[in-house]
């Protein structure tokens, strides 16, 4: 944990821009994967982290405002825990690692939420996403799901979005930690991607490197030579030479940050020059996002910008035609490149996502498009100093949306169909690094990993 003056002035801080009321952090609590004992691996909540710190299950925090006083929530050990699980900290151990001088046992929750004095005053929770949350809820402040939803608490999703957006520099090393823990993920799979290997003998060595140095994988590692299908979590296929394979992963540190790498390496060692060309459109797109990437800029600009690089590349290789500009404006770049060019990143991988993607990735300056694969634009705000953020982007040859595309003889004025037949088993080819916004543009976080056309074909193999 980071000293406990870091958890007291980030309440502080939040409890600076409300007037009144009680501020409620449900922590997670364990989750049965087959039956009770058997649970999923702990994640803690990322608001709780980030504001208590303390990485067990069954925990609540509350600010009161009114009050000006943080208490936690949580039941002390019994003999039967001790005998199961060892001596741990008591709660008020715990707490005052959290700068928290306050602590209840769990059952006086509902009699402090419940009491009259308390439910005249505004309570703020953030619509919660976990199952098991939502029936704690249900209990405490008497609401079903649908009630839990509408009533959550919007003021207290955008301050919060605002807090965790600025990223501390201590929040910084952290995550530059596990940037440096993937790149040796991905050097490592670099090296393994040759013909005969099972993508899974990669995706379970290079998940081990996450659990040997942190705690973990920070989202399931995509591993695979069907990059084309953007999330693929299948992870059965046998490498073939001249296969490309997308490698799509990060690392979760001790305290719970995380990192989000994409490499795209040919199997065997060497690009063919149809992979070659493809490769360097993506670079460049990559490239251009670093070089724009600065304090002020708007993502989504610089999400347009990585697809006229992409877009005009196309064109170049005869794959796209017509005026560029209008191309992606209308969208037809998205055939290509569906996604959006990058989200932005800390506790989790894709930051904040459950306090609601628009108060993290867009604001009264801009709304989220409708338009296909800008709609899938995470982060389309305003950039600021200290921003962590990816830069992803990629291009896919998808033969159900090509297919589909050509038969609704859609955006035919761009697309040049025919050359596109030569590239149906093509797969796709992502590349991701993580940033910092700085004061002047932005840095690319972590040791260096291969992203060369030069320097993947040179470990490749190795
Ligand atoms: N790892 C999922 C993503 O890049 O957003
Ligand atoms: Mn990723
Ligand atoms: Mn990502």
């Amino acid at each position: 944990m980071f000293d406990p003056k870091v958890y007291q002035s980030r309440r502080n801080s939040l409890r600076s821009k409300f007037k009144n009321g009680i501020l409620l952090f449900p922590g997670n609590m364990e989750t049965a994967m087959n039956y009770k004992a058997n649970t999923y691996h702990f994640r803690q909540d990322s608001c709780f982290l980030y504001y208590f710190g303390l990485n067990q299950p069954d925990l609540f925090g509350i600010i009161d405002i009114d009050k000006g006083e943080d208490s936690i929530f949580g039941n002390d050990i019994d003999i039967e825990d001790i005998i199961w699980m060892g001596n741990l900290p008591s709660i008020a151990e715990r707490a005052s690692l959290a700068g928290v001088t306050k602590t209840l046992p769990l059952a006086n929750l509902a009699t402090f939420l419940q009491h009259p004095d308390n439910k005249k005053r505004p309570i703020h929770f953030l619509n919660p996403y976990r199952g098991e949350t939502i029936v704690q809820l249900q209990a405490l402040l008497d609401k079903n799901p649908v009630q839990l939803k509408e009533n959550s608490s919007k003021e207290l999703a955008i301050v919060i979005a605002q807090m965790r957006s600025i990223k501390e520099d201590r929040e910084i090393v952290e995550i530059e930690k596990v940037v440096d823990v993937a790149g040796i993920m991905h050097t490592t799979a670099m090296r393994m991607a040759m013909p005969g290997i099972i993508e899974r003998e990669i995706a379970g060595i290079i998940e081990g490197i996450a659990l040997s140095k942190g705690a973990g994988v920070s989202f399931p590692i995509i591993a695979t030579m069907h990059g084309e299908t953007l999330h693929n979590h299948h992870h059965g296929n046998s490498l073939k030479q001249n296969d490309l394979l997308i490698i799509d992963a990060g690392a979760e540190s001790e305290l719970g940050y995380a990192s989000d790498i994409t490499r795209t390496s040919p199997v065997g060692g060497t690009f063919t020059p149809q992979q070659k060309e493809i490769y360097e459109l993506v670079l460049a797109a990559n490239l251009a996002a670093i070089e724009m990437a600065k304090p002020g800029i708007f993502y989504k600009d610089v999400h347009l910008k990585a697809a006229t690089v992409i877009a005009e590349g196309l064109k170049a290789i005869g794959l796209m035609k017509g005026n560029i500009q209008e191309a992606v404006q209308q969208g037809a770049h998205a055939l290509f490149f569906p996604h959006g060019l990058g989200h932005m990143m800390g506790l989790d991988v894709h930051d904040m996502e459950n306090i609601g993607e628009n108060y993290v990735g867009y604001d009264n300056t801009i709304a989220r498009s409708s338009q296909f694969g800008l709609a899938y634009l995470r982060l389309g705000k305003k950039l600021e100093t200290g921003n962590v953020i990816t830069d992803e982007p990629g291009i896919y040859f998808i033969p159900a949306l090509i297919d589909l595309w050509q038969a609704e003889k859609k955006f035919t004025e761009f697309i040049n169909y025919d050359a596109l037949k030569a590239y149906r088993n093509f797969g796709g080819i992502r590349l991701e690094d993580d940033l910092l916004i700085t004061n002047t543009g932005c840095r690319v976080l972590g040791k260096p990993i291969p992203k060369t056309v030069k320097e993947v074909e040179a470990i490749v193999g190795k």
